[in-house]
Order: structure tokens, then C-alpha cells, then sequence
């Protein structure tokens, strides 16, 4: 793969997105803290320098939203959202200590035994979903699977119907829209439209719970308590939601996509895991880490500091690339291939680490786990459908996910 010109490099140009893995390997080689010419940024692609840095958020911030907000400062985007509630910074964005009040609150709520609790429903959802199209023998494996599972399973769990699926997806992706600043001005003014309107909503459903408690993840957010004994604010609790769902959403779609995809194009380790069904979880820790859905995430440096022996001023931000450090060579030989035996997979940065440790971990691994176990149970024959799979990606420079999925099967009787 030809070197790139880094004095030249756009970064973030939806085309280095789109193929970023030989720009990682160079700037691992050459400038693993890497400075984009002209600005206050700072990309970090080396596995220990990423760890190094997210599990220090005492020199590395997250209080970024001011950055992730810059993309989306259109006059009109800013009215709608005044008709909506503020944004409050409860978990991804807010630091320590303000930060653990908000996650020990989540850390109940999406306790271990909740969790737990819902592999058989993820079960149900996974069979009924393959139910509906395991006769057609191609089927929209996207839309038709690794979108609606895991809205259905946050859905129940939040307490929102199932028919609302259309509405959870449309907000969901409006949020990892605005996360991800590639949006131009038509999109950033429905983005706001759509976040307002779920904010408008779930503020309704908190009011509900609050007067009739349910068991699900909004009655738990909405009647417990933080501070001196008092219940959240409702930006409070919207903010937090909009992170659940989000999170949650776009990121697991992304993996089940991707690791069906993974499987196609290495036939000999989609064959070993047939063979040996007990490598499942490996093989989804495998998935994480090539296909890294969450590729990064912003910090900002609160003092002059200093990261393999690259000054970072204060005030800098960093872009700490996750699906980078997940194919560092010396961490992981042979990065770039699969194995879905590889010993050490489950130490990718798929889901973070430190305070901000991914919250849904435990459910994104069941999700995965579940669905991959009976994909590959009831059908067999994988193949990509001729002239319907781009296998391009949406263009985001948090999330990465797949656009299209479209696969032809035989179903196993
Ligand atoms: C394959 C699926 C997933 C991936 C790859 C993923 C990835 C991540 C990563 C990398 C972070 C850390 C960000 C940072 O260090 O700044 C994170 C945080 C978070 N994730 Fe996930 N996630 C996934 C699924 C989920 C699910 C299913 C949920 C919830 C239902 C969820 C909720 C959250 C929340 C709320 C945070 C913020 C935690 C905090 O700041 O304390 N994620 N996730």
C-alpha cells in the first residue's frame, strides 16, 4: 500500500475513513502522536499510548462536547434545539468526580443481574427476527437483522413499545449524526429536529414512570436518586437516555454487520467456528477488535503534558484511535488478519477502558454472542449478494458501520 504525504494528510476526509488501516500502519511507523498540520489536534494510534492516555482523565479530559458542538453551530439548527432541553454532561463527556455520581446511578440500573436477565429475551428477539425471512434465502441482512435487534432489546428495556422502532432509529441516528460532525447543513437542522423531538418524548415517558414505576432502565433512571437524596434532572436524564441509545444502538448494529462480513471474506475461520461453536465468545472478541464500531474518541489535555515524547500543550485535543490500537502489531501479531482463536483478542480498546469503560459491554457481547450463534446454527452458504453490497461505510469519524448488507444463504433444515 503506497505511503501518504503526512504534511498533506486529511485526516478526516471521508476517504481516510473509509480505508484508514495503511494510514494507522504509517503513522504507527512514523508519528504515532501526530499533529494535523495547522491545527490543535493531536492523533494518537499506538495501543499503550491510547491506553496510556483514556485511562488518565486527569491530564486527558472529556469534556469535548464543545468540539463535537462545533460541526453543528447552523443558526437554525441552534433554534430548533432551544425548543428542546439542554444538554447536560452526565457520562462520556464529564469527567471524575462529577462523572462517577451519574455512572454509579447507570452502573444499578444496567446492573450484571439485568443483564443476565435479558439473554433469554435477546433470544426470542434474535429466533423471531430469522423467523421472517429464514424461507428467502437472501435477505437485507441490515435492515432486516442487525438494525432491529438491538433496538428491540433497548426498547424493551427502556419501556418504549416495539412498533416505535422507525422513531428509535431516527433518533438514534440523528445523535450518532451529530457525534460524528461529517453532517452538512440540511442534515445538522433534521438532525436537531429529530433530537428535539426525542427529547420531547422521553421527557413525557420520565413524567409517566415517575407517577407509575415500571421495571425498566427509564422507571430506574427516572426514581432514583444522585447527590443529597434528589431525583435527576430531566436534561440530566435525557442526556444520559440519548447516550443509552445511541451507544447501544449504532455501535452493536455495526459489529453484527461487520463481523458477517468478517466471516464471508475469511471462509477457513467461519469454518473453524462452525466447527467449534465454543470459540463463539473469542470470536466476537476478534470481531470487536477488527471492526472496532466506536474507531475513536476525543480527549482534551488539561495541562502541558508530554505523550511518547510529543509535547501536547494544554488544551490540545486528542483523537485517540481505538480501531488503530486494535492492530497494533506489536499487541496484536498479524492484526490485520482474523483469528477466531487469536489468544489475546479480549484486550482490544473496542469498548474503552478506565472511568469511561463502555457501559453496554456485557449486553453488546451477549447481542453478539446471541446473534452470531444462530446465524450460524440455522443458515449456512454465506455469500454477498452481486451488485447490491457497496460495503462502503457511513461516513462518521467516531462510529464506523456498514451502509448496506445484503446476503444469499441456505437454510440449515
Ligand atoms: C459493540 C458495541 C459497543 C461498542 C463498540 C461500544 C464502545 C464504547 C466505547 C469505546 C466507549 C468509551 C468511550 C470513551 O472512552 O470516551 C463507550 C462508552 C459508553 N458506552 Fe458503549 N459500546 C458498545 C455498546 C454499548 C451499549 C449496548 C450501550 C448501552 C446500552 C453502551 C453505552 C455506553 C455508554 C453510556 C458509554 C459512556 C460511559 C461513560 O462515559 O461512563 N455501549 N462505548
Amino acid at each position: 500500500m503506497s505511503r501518504v504525504d503526512l504534511a498533506e494528510l486529511d485526516f478526516f476526509s471521508p476517504d481516510v475513513q473509509e480505508c484508514p488501516f495503511h494510514v494507522y500502519r504509517q503513522l504507527q511507523d512514523e508519528a504515532p502522536v501526530w499533529q494535523m498540520p495547522g491545527t490543535n489536534v493531536f492523533v494518537v494510534t499506538r495501543y499503550n499510548d491510547v491506553r496510556e492516555i483514556i485511562r488518565d482523565p486527569g491530564r486527558f479530559s472529556s469534556s469535548f462536547s464543545a468540539l463535537l458542538n462545533a460541526g453543528s453551530s447552523n443558526d437554525d439548527a441552534t433554534a430548533i434545539y432551544q425548543q428542546g432541553y439542554e444538554m447536560v454532561e452526565t457520562l462520556l463527556t464529564q469527567d471524575p468526580p462529577r462523572h462517577r455520581v451519574y455512572r454509579n446511578l447507570v452502573n444499578k440500573v444496567f446492573s450484571n443481574k439485568r443483564i443476565e436477565g435479558m439473554r433469554p429475551d435477546i433470544e426470542a428477539i434474535t429466533e423471531s427476527l430469522i423467523n421472517d425471512w429464514i424461507d428467502e434465502g437472501e435477505v437485507d441482512l441490515l435492515n432486516r437483522f442487525c438494525v432491529p435487534l438491538p433496538i428491540y432489546v433497548i426498547a424493551d428495556q427502556l419501556g418504549v413499545p416495539r412498533s416505535e422502532l422507525t422513531l428509535l432509529k431516527k433518533w438514534s441516528d440523528a445523535s450518532a449524526s451529530r457525534l460524528g460532525r461529517l453532517a452538512d447543513e440540511d442534515q445538522q437542522i433534521q438532525n436537531a429536529k429529530d433530537i428535539v423531538e426525542f427529547q420531547h418524548y422521553f421527557a413525557d415517558l420520565i413524567d409517566r414512570m415517575r407517577e407509575h414505576p415500571e421495571d425498566n432502565i427509564i422507571s430506574d433512571l427516572a426514581n432514583n436518586t444522585i447527590d443529597e437524596g434528589r431525583l435527576l434532572t430531566k436534561p440530566e436524564a435525557l442526556g444520559m437516555i440519548q447516550q443509552i441509545l445511541v451507544a447501544g444502538n449504532e455501535t452493536s448494529t455495526n459489529a453484527i454487520a461487520g463481523g458477517v462480513v468478517l466471516l464471508i471474506q475469511n471462509p477457513d475461520e467461519q469454518a473453524k467456528l462452525r466447527g467449534n461453536p465454543e470459540l463463539i465468545n473469542s470470536a466476537v472478541e476478534e470481531i470487536l477488535r477488527l471492526e472496532t464500531p466506536t474507531s475513536g474518541m476525543w480527549r482534551r489535555a488539561t495541562q502541558d503534558t508530554e505523550i511518547d515524547g510529543v509535547a501536547i500543550p494544554e488544551g490540545s485535543f486528542l483523537m485517540v484511535r481505538f480501531a488503530a490500537g486494535n492492530r497494533d502489531e506489536s499487541i496484536f501479531p498479524c492484526g490485520g488478519d482474523m483469528r477466531v482463536d487469536r489468544d489475546n483478542a479480549d484486550s482490544h480498546l473496542a469498548f474503552g477502558q478506565g472511568t469511561h469503560f463502555c457501559l453496554g459491554a456485557q449486553l453488546a457481547r451477549t447481542e453478539l454472542q446471541v446473534a452470531l450463534t444462530a446465524l450460524l446454527q440455522r443458515t449456512d452458504n454465506w455469500a454477498l449478494v452481486e451488485g447490491k453490497n457497496s460495503l462502503k461505510h457511513h461516513p462518521n469519524v467516531l462510529l464506523r458501520g456498514l451502509m448496506d448488507l445484503h446476503i444469499a444463504f441456505d437454510k440449515v433444515s
